[in-house]
């Protein structure tokens, strides 16, 4: 309960300084070499020091993740280092070098591209400092934990939703599907897509579902960057070359909100057909609640990232206090949300397990968004129903 308060109070301090980001130069995405998009240390306490290295500010989760994570680890006493790179790979290395130059206990990092970082994250190892994978995977065997939502099943649960919103067991059909997947640099996109592709396959392979365009493989689909624009646009080309004859289409499943916000607008301006396709969606970005409420998408899978900077803060602790890091670190920490050890799903580039800390995954739709996020605290609703991160 406790932390369930302190989390509800970090989104309380998170909505306020998003407030005074728009407010100032150093917090719009880039940071100077200095690392100085928000740096705090209030002087040299001798405090251990985290650096905190998110990917941008351009994709709404990560402002969360970056406030509520500088936020945690502040109240615990630390000095922090806040940094986001812009989507920019190199930005992101000088950024943890700089970090690494200015003496940091801990990096915790939430990487633009899982591959591209081995030489800082070999700095770091020469440097001693301990790595934490945030949310995403870090393919170098520095990384010493991985904190994260179970990626595999954000997919599997977009992938049932289908199943059962047209209710593929007991309809005629066949249904027409098409896919829009994630960034291939981000080691999360795969399995996303592979989760929502091992629910549906069976149903493509009985042709109950249809893919129009034939694109299923990953790479066909996947968005570089994650980035809105070019989800519609390949929404947009999909539409003009397989649906321009007025062909319906039944469902579009996107990995996540910031594609899903794309292929809505592809649907909205594009679309030939009358119907509204189910969308999917994940994370429960601000805009994406309001295309739910409106019907311009129809789930997303939301993953409480207050309860992953718990869980993160928990795990430096333990690491920088120099404790034997395993299972026990989640009955120790009496954490009121689900978690697990896993030790069997994520390898590094070497082929070696990187320890994980997996949170649970929910979806949220028109029906129960009032009770998991308003009731809970993460937002409150306006008089005409869309919500707003609580503030
Ligand atoms: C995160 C998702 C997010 C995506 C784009 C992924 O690594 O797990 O929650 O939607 O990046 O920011």
């Amino acid at each position: 309960m406790k932390k369930r308060i302190l989390a509800l109070a970090l989104a309380a301090v998170m909505a306020l300084s998003l407030v005074a980001c728009g407010n100032t130069s150093n917090n719009n995405g880039s940071t100077n070499n200095n690392g100085a998009s928000d740096t705090d240390d209030g002087g040299s306490t001798g405090a251990q020091k985290v650096g905190i290295a998110m990917p941008t500010q351009s994709l709404e989760r990560w402002n969360r993740d970056g406030s509520y994570l500088d936020e945690q680890f502040k109240s615990a006493g630390y000095e922090t280092i806040l940094t986001y790179s812009d989507n920019d790979t190199n930005r992101q290395v000088s950024d943890i070098q700089n970090m690494i130059a200015d003496g940091v206990d801990l990096l915790v990092i939430a990487a633009i591209d899982g591959e591209a970082l081995n030489t800082v994250m070999n700095e770091a190892g020469e440097a001693g400092i301990p790595v934490i994978a945030y949310d995403r995977l870090i393919m170098n065997d520095n990384a010493s934990y991985y904190v994260s939502f179970d990626n595999y099943t954000v997919g599997t649960l977009q992938g049932q939703y289908v199943v059962d919103t047209l209710d593929l067991d007991n309809a005629a059909g066949p249904f027409n599907i098409e896919f829009t997947a994630g960034d291939p640099a981000d080691n999360n996109a795969g399995y996303f897509f592979q989760g929502a592709i091992d629910v549906l396959q069976p149903y493509i392979d009985s042709g109950k579902l249809n893919v129009v365009s034939g694109q299923t493989d990953f790479d066909t689909v996947a968005t570089a960057a994650w980035d809105t624009q070019t989800a519609m646009e390949r929404a947009q080309n999909v539409l003009a070359s397989y649906y321009a004859d007025g062909t319906q289409v039944d469902v579009w499943l996107c990995s996540n909100d910031s594609t899903a916000l794309g292929v809505a607008q592809a649907i909205e301006s594009d679309y030939a057909g009358s119907n509204q396709p189910i969308i999917t969606g994940q994370d429960g970005d601000e805009a994406n609640l309001k295309n739910l409420v409106d019907g311009k998408q129809s789930m997303t899978v939301y993953k409480a990232v207050a309860n992953e900077a718990v869980v993160t803060l928990d795990l430096g602790k333990a690491i920088l206090s120099g404790e034997d890091v395993n299972e026990s670190l989640i009955t120790a920490s009496g954490w009121d949300f689900e978690c697990a050890y896993d030790t069997t799903s994520y390898f590094t580039s070497d082929g070696n397990n990187c320890p994980s800390f997996l949170l649970v995954p929910d979806v949220v739709t028109t029906e129960n968004m009032v009770e998991k996020l308003v009731d809970t605290g993460y937002y409150t609703q306006d008089a005409d129903g869309y919500l707003h991160p609580a503030a």
